[in-house]
């Protein structure tokens, strides 16, 4: 287990994830905006990470909250402006944080001015040829083109009435009716997302998180999927990934193979060469990180081959249940796969599509001492990793009200889906919308009633709050830079996860009866030790 190259900044970086309608809002509306991001800078150097990712910010009707973006070029009116943008990236450089952006390319929103050129040309026309329009099947074409699913429920296809009132082609979404699949067979779209990159990246962005870096290529073909009886359609699949995450699932690797015409074609990677050039133009080091539900750890590993991607993210963990079997498997299952490509790692617990991970182990006291463990876990292991906004308060999902929640695959399937992990961050005060914002109500998703303790500043006055942990850890991982890049797995029973990093140890015990410490200074617990002994649901770092 090694990495090379050793000194790129990102190598080794922690970036918090910025939702940004849930951040921090200045102007009292009660959705976050980036100069409310720019205020809150010096929380996040405080915290002691090295990045944020900013989620999308572009102009948007939000039907999939910055995820269907009308306009690459511009902010949304509802989040601030271009000079807003400049004004963040300037004030993080100042302080020493980079600064990733979100790169939507799969699809574009309805309102996408290209979209609403496809809708009033005819079939066949240079518009529609942007998009995957087909005709349908059966009498009257009146059925979908094949039989594939939208990650978020229902059938992939939307039927389009043409400008003379009859009803007509089919086009292709994978997410919402709102978000319309791009033919990136198109040369028009590869040319015109080169220009978004260098858009953003003279602008001064450190990097773009892809999102469905999987997607964009589908079989040319477009065939009907094969669907094993009780098998889900897809790896991107968010209700399925959080069903794992609540029952207690497998890793990445020992899941079976489905068959996804949609996902994971070998054409994408040509994408990923062509973009790695272009950053490569520029100074600085920028980045591109994979947001990709592959099938495998190998396939997840062809993202991040020496001219591609920098990163990947690994969502082994996030899926896994709460055992020392799990996560070791975790573990050596990811170093096995990014030795393939000579990658670095990259470790995560939670974003806003799943379940806050205090949540998916149990909640309560229980869940948080957990998620304490296996946060200081991750952070122990080299690499990079990545934290999501409220995770550093210990926040834990939210049961969102029907009538509240605004995730597109709450109505299209009438399951629960993210609201409960995007509640605006509690700040301050006593009462909603606590200090998010200067307004007197409740922010977009209201946030509860019990969150008084939770806030910044209630946590950041008491040694023993889960923000404080947090900036007591990262702090440590600055200290542990030293211990370099190759892990020993260490075999203390079936209950502990524990690696030999250097001169760092790393344990964490997932059961209930205490285990001997080895010698050496402890330089951080996730929660209090008992006499010479590592408790339960607790993790160490020994020096
Ligand atoms: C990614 C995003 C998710 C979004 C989807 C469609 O999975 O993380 O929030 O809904 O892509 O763009």
């Amino acid at each position: 287990m090694s990495l090379n190259d050793p000194n790129a900044w990102w190598r080794h970086a922690v970036c918090y994830q910025v939702y940004v309608r849930s951040f921090a809002d200045s102007d009292g509306d009660g959705i976050g905006d980036l100069p409310g991001i720019t205020d809150r800078l010096p929380y996040l150097r405080d915290l002691g990470v090295d990045a944020l990712w900013i989620t999308p910010f572009y102009t948007s009707p939000q039907n999939d909250h910055g995820y269907d973006v009308a306009d690459y070029r511009d902010v949304d009116p509802l989040f601030g402006s271009l000079a807003d943008a400049d004004a963040l990236l300037a004030r993080a450089h100042e302080l020493g944080l980079k600064v990733i952006v979100d790169l939507v390319p799969n699809h574009t929103s309805s309102e996408h001015p290209w979209f609403q050129a496809a809708l009033a040309a005819p079939a066949g026309s240079p518009e529609r040829a942007r998009y995957l329009f087909r005709d349908g099947r059966g009498v009257d074409g009146a059925e979908p083109p094949n039989n594939w699913e939208s990650v978020f429920g229902g059938p992939a296809w939307t039927r389009v009435t043409e400008p003379d009132g009859t009803p007509g082609q089919w086009y292709l979404n994978l997410f919402d009716s709102t978000q319309p699949d791009l033919d990136w067979r198109n040369p028009e779209v590869g040319d015109m997302f080169e220009g978004v990159l260098r858009f953003w990246l003279d602008r001064g962005v450190d990097g773009f998180r892809v999102d469905v870096a999987h997607g964009l290529y589908k079989e040319a073909t477009l065939r009907d999927q094969v669907v094993e009886k009780g098998e889900h359609a897809s790896t991107h699949d968010i209700a399925a990934a959080e069903e794992v995450s609540h029952t207690g699932g497998t890793s990445m690797v020992e899941r079976t193979m489905r068959d996804e015409p949609m996902w994971d074609q070998p054409e994408v990677h040509d994408v990923y060469r062509r973009w790695h050039d272009v950053l490569a133009e520029y100074d600085g080091d920028r980045i591109l990180v994979a947001e990709a539900w592959t099938q495998s750890a190998e396939s997840l590993a062809r993202f991040i081959r020496p001219d591609e991607m920098q990163q990947a993210f690994n969502f082994s963990w996030l899926l896994a249940e709460w055992s020392a079997e799990a996560f070791t498997e975790v573990i050596t299952s990811t170093f096995s796969a990014m030795d393939l490509v000579g990658a670095t790692p990259t470790w995560v617990l939670s974003n806003h599509d799943v379940v806050r991970h205090v949540t998916r182990y149990g909640g309560g006291d229980e869940g948080l001492q957990r998620a304490r463990a296996a946060t200081l876990t991750m952070l122990g292991l080299p690499g990079s990793s990545y934290l999501y906004q409220g995770e550093e308060l210990g926040l834990e999902q939210v049961d969102v009200a029907p009538e509240f929640r605004q995730d597109p695959s709450w109505f299209r399937t009438g399951e629960v889906g993210r609201d409960g992990c995007r509640v605006p961050i509690p700040w301050g005060d006593a009462k909603p919308p606590y200090g998010f914002g200067p307004g007197l109500d409740q922010p977009w998703i209201p946030q509860p009633d019990h969150w008084e303790s939770m806030t910044v500043a209630a946590q950041e006055s008491d040694p023993a709050s889960t923000l404080s942990f947090y900036q007591a850890a990262l702090a440590a991982r600055r200290g542990i830079v030293d211990a370099g890049n190759a892990v020993e797995m260490v075999d203390l029973g079936p209950d502990v996860v524990a690696f030999q990093r250097g001169h760092l140890t790393v344990l964490l015990n997932t059961g209930s009866t205490p285990v001997a410490l080895p010698e050496g200074e402890v330089l951080i617990a996730s929660g209090p030790l008992a006499d010479g002994s590592l408790p339960g649901d607790t993790a160490v770092w020994i020096g």
